[in-house]
């Protein structure tokens, strides 16, 4: 059987879990959708017999970009469509999110699945782990990842949560007032550490970063994924006042130049 896997990722744990399964499944593909232009609107064929999607949480809720990418995304009717979401305990309704935007174009996504990962945001407060804990989830999610596997070699339809309850609506409007308030892109900065390498423009999903003579500029066009922060070889990006001492994560597996496969 042939089996593709799109994934999107910013520090490497979703990229990971791709891989791992697209070899797992059938010697198949793992696909950034960073890949896709993501200011085109055409339809993307996926021709597997096994399709499926993977990225991380982002507020509660799936990250824009793959909202879009699983817009324009089109699955042939026999294939089986599953998703698998990484996150940092919380992953709300992101499997449903997913399911919704692929009913509306006529896809049946039939099994969801969550890995527990190494947290990688800063955003608001510090949300990653101890060395231990990163290490402890790291070597469970290989477990995880083998479950997972043998579910979609047996073609099971796996349940997940589809809806929002009443709490999580409320958490998730509170989350949205708090993140505009905010103000992301304008909360980043370099510190005299940064050389201008580039590496942050070259990470960077959306091409929303631009190192110039003097120094690095942040666009508004957001996602918020942190990979500029986290892959900076200077450790010379910084978040609002206090991520001076904080942890710059990527998954062991994952090197730049994965990060900026486009
Ligand atoms: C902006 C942002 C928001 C996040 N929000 C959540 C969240 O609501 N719940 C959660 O469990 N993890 C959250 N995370 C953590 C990531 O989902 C988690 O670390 C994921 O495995 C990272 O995957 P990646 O390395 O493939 O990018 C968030 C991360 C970022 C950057």
């Amino acid at each position: 059987m042939k089996s593709v896997i799109y994934y999107f990722s910013s520090t490497g744990n979703s990229m990971h879990v791709a891989r791992e399964l697209a070899k797992k499944t059938g010697n198949g593909n793992a696909i950034p959708i960073t890949t896709f232009d993501d200011n085109k609107n055409g339809v993307i064929e996926a021709d597997a017999d096994i399709v499926g999607i993977v990225f991380p949480v982002y507020l509660h809720d799936t990250p824009i970009i793959v909202k879009k990418f699983v817009s324009r995304l089109r699955v042939n009717d026999k294939s089986y469509l599953f998703a698998v979401v990484t996150h940092n305990g919380q992953f709300g309704n992101s499997l449903g999110a997913v399911e919704k935007i692929f009913r509306k174009n006529g896809s049946v996504l039939l099994s969801g699945f969550d890995i527990l990962m190494p947290g990688n945001s800063i955003i608001i407060r510090d949300y990653t782990n101890s060395e231990n804990e990163r290490n402890r989830r790291l070597r469970i999610s290989l477990d995880m990842i083998d479950r997972i596997a043998a579910s979609i070699i047996r073609l099971e339809k796996v349940h997940f949560v589809r809806k929002n309850s009443f709490v999580q609506k409320i958490q998730l409007f509170i989350i949205w007032i708090l993140v505009r308030s905010y103000r992301m892109p304008r909360k980043l900065w370099t510190n005299e550490k940064c050389t201008r390498c580039g590496t942050c423009a070259r990470v960077c999903p959306h091409g929303n970063i631009h190192v110039g003579e003097n120094g690095v500029t942040w666009g508004n066009n957001c996602l918020m994924c942190l990979g500029c922060y986290h892959w900076c070889p200077q450790k010379a990006i910084e978040l609002d006042t206090y991520s001076k001492e904080k942890l710059r994560y990527h998954h062991p597996d994952a090197t730049l130049a994965d990060m900026t496969l486009r």
